[in-house]
Protein backbone atom coordinates (compact mmCIF):
# COMPACT_ATOMS: atom_id res chain seq x y z
CA UNK A 1 0.00 0.00 0.00
CA UNK A 2 1.47 3.36 -1.08
CA UNK A 3 2.02 6.23 2.02
CA UNK A 4 -1.20 8.17 0.90
CA UNK A 5 -3.34 5.04 0.37
CA UNK A 6 -2.24 4.07 3.65
CA UNK A 7 -2.84 7.80 5.36
CA UNK A 8 -6.04 7.92 3.53
CA UNK A 9 -7.20 4.24 4.76
CA UNK A 10 -6.59 5.57 8.50
CA UNK A 11 -8.60 8.90 7.96
CA UNK A 12 -11.89 6.92 6.41
CA UNK A 13 -11.23 4.56 9.87
CA UNK A 14 -10.84 7.66 12.42
CA UNK A 15 -13.92 9.04 10.57
CA UNK A 16 -16.16 6.25 10.84
CA UNK A 17 -15.36 5.84 14.53
CA UNK A 18 -16.08 9.92 14.89
CA UNK A 19 -18.91 8.82 13.45
CA UNK A 20 -19.49 5.73 15.48
CA UNK A 21 -18.77 7.30 18.78
CA UNK A 22 -22.26 7.35 20.85
CA UNK A 23 -21.50 9.39 23.62
CA UNK A 24 -18.42 12.07 25.16
CA UNK A 25 -16.75 9.28 26.86
CA UNK A 26 -16.68 7.03 22.93
CA UNK A 27 -15.37 10.01 21.63
CA UNK A 28 -12.38 10.47 23.99
CA UNK A 29 -11.16 6.84 23.13
CA UNK A 30 -11.09 7.67 19.18
CA UNK A 31 -9.67 11.33 19.88
CA UNK A 32 -6.95 9.26 21.84
CA UNK A 33 -6.46 6.51 19.75
CA UNK A 34 -5.78 8.49 16.96
CA UNK A 35 -4.67 12.00 17.86
CA UNK A 36 -3.06 11.09 21.35
CA UNK A 37 0.31 10.92 22.03
CA UNK A 38 0.57 7.25 21.41
CA UNK A 39 -1.64 7.71 18.82
CA UNK A 40 -1.98 6.76 15.51
CA UNK A 41 -1.35 9.61 13.24
CA UNK A 42 1.29 11.13 15.91
CA UNK A 43 3.03 7.36 15.32
CA UNK A 44 2.97 8.17 12.18
CA UNK A 45 4.47 12.11 12.75
CA UNK A 46 7.40 9.88 14.23
CA UNK A 47 8.51 8.31 11.56
CA UNK A 48 8.70 11.41 9.59
CA UNK A 49 12.46 11.42 10.73
CA UNK A 50 13.23 8.42 8.99
CA UNK A 51 12.38 9.26 5.64
CA UNK A 52 14.20 11.13 2.68
CA UNK A 53 13.52 14.95 2.82
CA UNK A 54 11.56 15.18 0.18
CA UNK A 55 9.37 12.42 0.87
CA UNK A 56 9.27 13.48 4.52
CA UNK A 57 7.96 17.50 3.33
CA UNK A 58 5.14 15.55 1.34
CA UNK A 59 3.87 13.36 3.89
CA UNK A 60 4.45 15.87 6.66
CA UNK A 61 1.85 17.94 4.84
CA UNK A 62 -0.83 15.11 4.47
CA UNK A 63 -0.45 14.03 7.91
CA UNK A 64 -1.04 17.70 9.12
CA UNK A 65 -4.34 17.62 6.93
CA UNK A 66 -5.18 14.20 8.34
CA UNK A 67 -5.03 15.57 12.37
CA UNK A 68 -7.09 19.05 11.20
CA UNK A 69 -9.74 16.94 9.30
CA UNK A 70 -9.38 14.47 12.20
CA UNK A 71 -9.55 17.30 14.80
CA UNK A 72 -12.49 19.13 12.93
CA UNK A 73 -14.48 16.17 12.45
CA UNK A 74 -14.14 15.18 16.57
CA UNK A 75 -14.97 18.99 17.09
CA UNK A 76 -17.99 19.00 15.01
CA UNK A 77 -19.17 15.30 16.73
CA UNK A 78 -18.76 16.70 20.36
CA UNK A 79 -20.85 20.04 19.37
CA UNK A 80 -23.55 17.09 17.74
CA UNK A 81 -23.36 14.94 20.82
CA UNK A 82 -23.88 17.82 23.08
CA UNK A 83 -26.94 19.31 21.25
CA UNK A 84 -28.38 15.77 21.16
CA UNK A 85 -27.88 15.39 25.59
CA UNK A 86 -29.23 18.63 25.86
CA UNK A 87 -32.47 17.97 24.02
CA UNK A 88 -32.94 14.70 25.40
CA UNK A 89 -32.44 16.73 28.80
CA UNK A 90 -34.63 19.44 27.72
CA UNK A 91 -37.49 16.43 26.82
CA UNK A 92 -37.23 14.60 29.37
CA UNK A 93 -37.72 17.81 32.14
CA UNK A 94 -40.23 18.81 30.21
CA UNK A 95 -43.23 20.94 32.34
CA UNK A 96 -46.62 21.27 31.30
CA UNK A 97 -47.30 24.51 32.90
CA UNK A 98 -50.72 24.19 32.42
CA UNK A 99 -51.62 21.60 34.01
CA UNK A 100 -53.47 22.09 37.68
CA UNK A 101 -50.93 21.50 40.74
CA UNK A 102 -50.44 18.47 42.17
CA UNK A 103 -50.59 17.34 44.86
CA UNK A 104 -54.47 18.51 45.03
CA UNK A 105 -54.22 21.32 47.30
CA UNK A 106 -55.40 20.79 50.87
CA UNK A 107 -56.35 23.00 53.59
CA UNK A 108 -57.09 26.56 53.01
CA UNK A 109 -56.27 30.57 53.81
CA UNK A 110 -57.83 31.58 56.56
CA UNK A 111 -59.53 34.87 55.88
CA UNK A 112 -57.99 36.70 58.26
CA UNK A 113 -54.64 36.15 56.61
CA UNK A 114 -55.89 36.73 53.36
CA UNK A 115 -57.00 40.24 54.13
CA UNK A 116 -53.95 41.06 55.82
CA UNK A 117 -52.28 40.07 52.81
CA UNK A 118 -54.72 42.16 50.79
CA UNK A 119 -53.94 45.01 53.05
CA UNK A 120 -49.97 44.76 52.72
CA UNK A 121 -50.59 44.61 48.97
CA UNK A 122 -52.48 47.87 48.86
CA UNK A 123 -49.82 50.10 50.97
CA UNK A 124 -47.28 48.54 49.04
CA UNK A 125 -48.09 50.06 46.07
CA UNK A 126 -48.52 53.06 47.93
CA UNK A 127 -45.03 53.06 49.00
CA UNK A 128 -45.75 51.64 52.76
CA UNK A 129 -43.01 49.37 53.91
CA UNK A 130 -44.54 47.01 56.62
CA UNK A 131 -43.00 47.21 60.77
CA UNK A 132 -43.39 45.19 63.34
CA UNK A 133 -43.18 45.19 67.30
CA UNK A 134 -43.52 42.36 70.05
CA UNK A 135 -46.50 41.30 71.07
CA UNK A 136 -45.70 41.83 74.77
CA UNK A 137 -45.18 45.58 75.58
CA UNK A 138 -44.90 47.67 78.67
CA UNK A 139 -46.59 50.12 79.71
CA UNK A 140 -44.57 53.27 78.52
CA UNK A 141 -45.10 51.61 74.61
CA UNK A 142 -48.28 50.75 74.89
CA UNK A 143 -49.85 53.78 76.58
CA UNK A 144 -47.18 56.13 78.05
CA UNK A 145 -45.46 56.80 75.08
CA UNK A 146 -48.73 57.59 73.06
CA UNK A 147 -50.44 59.90 75.34
CA UNK A 148 -51.91 57.90 77.36
CA UNK A 149 -50.66 58.61 81.40
CA UNK A 150 -51.25 56.37 84.18
CA UNK A 151 -54.59 57.78 85.69
CA UNK A 152 -56.16 58.81 81.86
CA UNK A 153 -59.60 56.81 81.41
CA UNK A 154 -58.45 55.59 78.04
CA UNK A 155 -56.74 52.64 80.29
CA UNK A 156 -60.10 51.49 81.47
CA UNK A 157 -61.43 51.00 77.76
CA UNK A 158 -58.32 48.82 76.95
CA UNK A 159 -59.00 45.62 79.40
CA UNK A 160 -55.71 45.04 79.31
CA UNK A 161 -54.13 41.81 80.11
CA UNK A 162 -51.52 42.37 82.56
CA UNK A 163 -48.41 39.73 83.16
CA UNK A 164 -47.49 39.96 87.54
CA UNK A 165 -46.04 42.54 88.75
CA UNK A 166 -42.24 42.66 89.34
CA UNK A 167 -40.32 43.32 92.29
CA UNK A 168 -39.58 46.79 91.10
CA UNK A 169 -43.75 47.43 91.05
CA UNK A 170 -43.54 47.18 87.18
CA UNK A 171 -45.66 44.45 84.66
CA UNK A 172 -45.49 43.90 81.31
CA UNK A 173 -48.80 43.73 79.63
CA UNK A 174 -49.77 41.43 75.87
CA UNK A 175 -50.08 45.11 73.55
CA UNK A 176 -54.20 45.96 73.27
CA UNK A 177 -53.34 47.84 70.01
CA UNK A 178 -50.94 48.10 67.36
CA UNK A 179 -50.18 51.82 68.35
CA UNK A 180 -47.20 51.23 70.15
CA UNK A 181 -45.46 50.38 66.59
CA UNK A 182 -45.14 53.84 65.81
CA UNK A 183 -43.06 54.62 69.02
CA UNK A 184 -40.61 51.57 68.17
CA UNK A 185 -40.71 53.08 64.26
CA UNK A 186 -39.79 56.27 65.31
CA UNK A 187 -36.93 54.90 67.66
CA UNK A 188 -35.62 52.58 64.37
CA UNK A 189 -35.97 55.19 61.58
CA UNK A 190 -35.12 58.56 60.87
CA UNK A 191 -38.43 60.51 58.79
CA UNK A 192 -39.38 60.44 55.91
CA UNK A 193 -41.66 57.59 57.80
CA UNK A 194 -44.47 55.68 55.64
CA UNK A 195 -45.31 51.75 57.37
CA UNK A 196 -47.92 50.15 58.06
CA UNK A 197 -47.87 47.53 60.98
CA UNK A 198 -50.43 44.65 61.14
CA UNK A 199 -50.23 42.13 64.04
CA UNK A 200 -51.78 40.56 66.88
CA UNK A 201 -53.63 42.41 69.43
CA UNK A 202 -55.11 41.59 73.05
CA UNK A 203 -58.49 42.40 75.19
CA UNK A 204 -59.64 41.03 78.12
CA UNK A 205 -63.14 41.04 76.36
CA UNK A 206 -65.21 38.43 74.57
CA UNK A 207 -68.76 38.42 72.58
CA UNK A 208 -70.09 38.25 69.33
CA UNK A 209 -67.82 41.24 67.92
CA UNK A 210 -65.31 41.12 70.42
CA UNK A 211 -62.52 37.99 71.09
CA UNK A 212 -59.59 38.25 73.31
CA UNK A 213 -56.84 38.10 70.71
CA UNK A 214 -57.77 40.33 67.40
CA UNK A 215 -55.87 41.48 64.95
CA UNK A 216 -55.18 45.47 63.58
CA UNK A 217 -53.09 47.33 61.47
CA UNK A 218 -51.58 50.49 62.34
CA UNK A 219 -50.10 52.96 60.09
CA UNK A 220 -47.90 56.11 60.32
CA UNK A 221 -46.56 58.97 58.23
CA UNK A 222 -44.13 61.42 59.18
CA UNK A 223 -42.48 63.61 57.16
CA UNK A 224 -42.14 67.72 57.23
CA UNK A 225 -45.57 68.79 55.54
CA UNK A 226 -47.66 65.96 56.00
CA UNK A 227 -51.39 66.86 56.31
CA UNK A 228 -54.64 66.01 56.58
CA UNK A 229 -55.25 65.97 52.94
CA UNK A 230 -52.32 63.35 52.59
CA UNK A 231 -54.33 61.42 55.28
CA UNK A 232 -57.63 61.57 53.96
CA UNK A 233 -56.45 60.85 50.59
CA UNK A 234 -54.53 57.55 51.70
CA UNK A 235 -58.00 56.31 53.04
CA UNK A 236 -59.90 57.14 50.46
CA UNK A 237 -57.18 55.23 47.91
CA UNK A 238 -56.81 51.97 50.54
CA UNK A 239 -61.27 51.75 50.59
CA UNK A 240 -61.34 52.10 47.03
CA UNK A 241 -58.67 49.37 46.46
CA UNK A 242 -59.79 47.20 49.28
CA UNK A 243 -63.65 47.29 48.96
CA UNK A 244 -62.77 46.70 44.89
CA UNK A 245 -65.23 49.22 43.99
CA UNK A 246 -64.89 53.16 42.78
CA UNK A 247 -68.45 53.67 44.98
CA UNK A 248 -67.48 53.53 48.16
CA UNK A 249 -68.12 56.71 50.20
CA UNK A 250 -66.66 58.15 53.26
CA UNK A 251 -67.60 60.03 56.15
CA UNK A 252 -64.94 61.86 58.81
CA UNK A 253 -66.09 62.05 61.91
CA UNK A 254 -64.43 63.97 64.60
CA UNK A 255 -63.35 61.80 67.65
CA UNK A 256 -61.09 61.66 70.25
CA UNK A 257 -57.61 59.46 70.72
CA UNK A 258 -54.90 60.55 73.10
CA UNK A 259 -52.18 60.18 70.55
CA UNK A 260 -53.77 62.10 68.08
CA UNK A 261 -55.09 65.72 67.52
CA UNK A 262 -57.52 66.20 65.89
CA UNK A 263 -58.71 62.46 65.67
CA UNK A 264 -61.29 61.14 63.19
CA UNK A 265 -63.35 58.00 63.35
CA UNK A 266 -63.94 57.10 59.38
CA UNK A 267 -67.44 55.54 58.16
CA UNK A 268 -67.84 53.77 55.12
CA UNK A 269 -71.55 53.65 53.59
CA UNK A 270 -72.84 50.18 53.64
CA UNK A 271 -76.24 48.60 53.17
CA UNK A 272 -78.13 46.14 55.46
CA UNK A 273 -80.67 44.63 52.69
CA UNK A 274 -81.48 41.06 53.37
CA UNK A 275 -79.59 40.89 56.89
CA UNK A 276 -75.94 40.84 54.68
CA UNK A 277 -73.72 43.76 55.14
CA UNK A 278 -72.93 45.23 51.51
CA UNK A 279 -70.08 47.85 51.78
CA UNK A 280 -70.63 50.64 49.09
CA UNK A 281 -74.01 50.74 48.76
CA UNK A 282 -77.02 52.19 50.85
CA UNK A 283 -77.07 54.87 52.71
CA UNK A 284 -76.39 53.19 56.61
CA UNK A 285 -72.58 53.98 58.12
CA UNK A 286 -70.31 51.91 59.29
CA UNK A 287 -67.40 52.71 61.57
CA UNK A 288 -64.02 51.30 59.84
CA UNK A 289 -60.75 52.69 61.58
CA UNK A 290 -59.52 55.92 63.84
CA UNK A 291 -57.21 57.96 62.56
CA UNK A 292 -55.67 61.39 63.19
CA UNK A 293 -52.51 63.68 63.59
CA UNK A 294 -49.63 62.08 65.31
CA UNK A 295 -50.18 63.86 68.61
CA UNK A 296 -46.73 66.74 69.58
CA UNK A 297 -46.21 64.13 72.55
CA UNK A 298 -46.33 61.21 71.05
CA UNK A 299 -43.66 62.49 68.35
CA UNK A 300 -41.37 63.71 71.15
CA UNK A 301 -42.41 60.14 73.17
CA UNK A 302 -40.65 58.69 69.68
CA UNK A 303 -37.36 61.36 69.82
CA UNK A 304 -38.62 63.42 66.81
CA UNK A 305 -39.22 67.18 67.38
CA UNK A 306 -42.82 68.19 66.92
CA UNK A 307 -41.87 71.83 65.60
CA UNK A 308 -39.77 70.27 62.74
CA UNK A 309 -42.17 67.07 62.36
CA UNK A 310 -45.66 66.02 61.39
CA UNK A 311 -47.69 63.05 60.53
CA UNK A 312 -50.81 60.89 60.43
CA UNK A 313 -51.78 57.86 62.01
CA UNK A 314 -54.48 55.14 61.75
CA UNK A 315 -55.61 51.81 62.90
CA UNK A 316 -58.41 49.18 61.45
CA UNK A 317 -59.48 45.90 62.89
CA UNK A 318 -58.39 43.66 60.24
CA UNK A 319 -60.63 41.08 61.37
CA UNK A 320 -63.61 43.89 61.04
CA UNK A 321 -62.65 44.35 57.32
CA UNK A 322 -62.60 40.24 56.49
CA UNK A 323 -66.43 40.56 58.19
CA UNK A 324 -66.92 43.20 56.16
CA UNK A 325 -65.40 42.03 52.59
CA UNK A 326 -66.66 38.98 52.61
CA UNK A 327 -69.97 38.62 54.42
CA UNK A 328 -68.83 36.63 57.55
CA UNK A 329 -71.24 37.63 59.92
CA UNK A 330 -69.86 36.21 63.76
CA UNK A 331 -66.06 37.69 64.68
CA UNK A 332 -66.04 34.40 67.18
CA UNK A 333 -65.62 31.34 64.16
CA UNK A 334 -62.58 33.15 63.08
CA UNK A 335 -61.05 31.56 65.95
CA UNK A 336 -62.82 28.48 66.31
CA UNK A 337 -60.73 26.35 63.88
CA UNK A 338 -63.74 24.54 62.76
CA UNK A 339 -62.62 22.75 59.51
CA UNK A 340 -66.36 23.41 57.58
CA UNK A 341 -65.95 26.60 58.59
CA UNK A 342 -62.33 26.96 57.02
CA UNK A 343 -63.48 25.21 53.72
CA UNK A 344 -66.11 27.62 53.30
CA UNK A 345 -64.55 31.04 54.12
CA UNK A 346 -61.08 30.08 53.31
CA UNK A 347 -58.64 30.73 50.50
CA UNK A 348 -56.87 28.92 48.21
CA UNK A 349 -53.41 28.91 49.23
CA UNK A 350 -52.43 29.49 44.94
CA UNK A 351 -54.79 32.67 45.51
CA UNK A 352 -51.89 35.34 46.68
CA UNK A 353 -54.02 38.69 46.19
CA UNK A 354 -52.33 41.45 43.78
CA UNK A 355 -53.38 44.32 42.50
CA UNK A 356 -52.46 43.17 39.37
CA UNK A 357 -54.22 39.75 39.57
CA UNK A 358 -56.88 41.31 41.81
CA UNK A 359 -57.27 40.85 45.37
CA UNK A 360 -60.05 38.59 46.34
CA UNK A 361 -60.58 36.78 42.90
N1 LIG B 1 -55.14 52.32 68.68
C1 LIG B 1 -56.54 52.58 68.49
C2 LIG B 1 -57.36 51.44 69.08
O1 LIG B 1 -56.91 50.37 69.21
C3 LIG B 1 -56.88 52.72 67.02
C4 LIG B 1 -56.30 53.96 66.45
C5 LIG B 1 -57.02 55.15 66.42
C6 LIG B 1 -55.02 53.95 65.93
C7 LIG B 1 -56.50 56.29 65.90
C8 LIG B 1 -54.47 55.12 65.39
C9 LIG B 1 -55.24 56.30 65.40
O2 LIG B 1 -53.25 55.15 64.87
O3 LIG B 1 -54.69 57.40 64.86
O4 LIG B 1 -58.48 51.62 69.37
Amino acid sequence: MSGQDELEKLESEALAAIGAAADMRALDAVRVKYLGKKGLVSAQMKGLGALPPEERKERGRLLNELRGALEQAIAERRAALEKQALEEKLAKERVDVTLPARPEEEGAVHPVSHVWEEVVEIFADLGFSVAEGPHIETDWYNFEALNIPPEHPARQEHDTFYFHEKADGTRKLLRTHTSPVQIHTMEAQQPPIRIIAPGRTFRCDSDQTHTPMFHQVEALVIDRDTHMGHLKWTLEEFCKAFFETENVKMRFRASHFPFTEPSMEVDINCSWEGGQVKVGEGDDWLEILGSGMVHPNVLRAGGLDPDEWQGFAFGIGLDRLAMLKYGIPDLRAFFESDIRWLRHYGFSALQIPTLSGGLSA
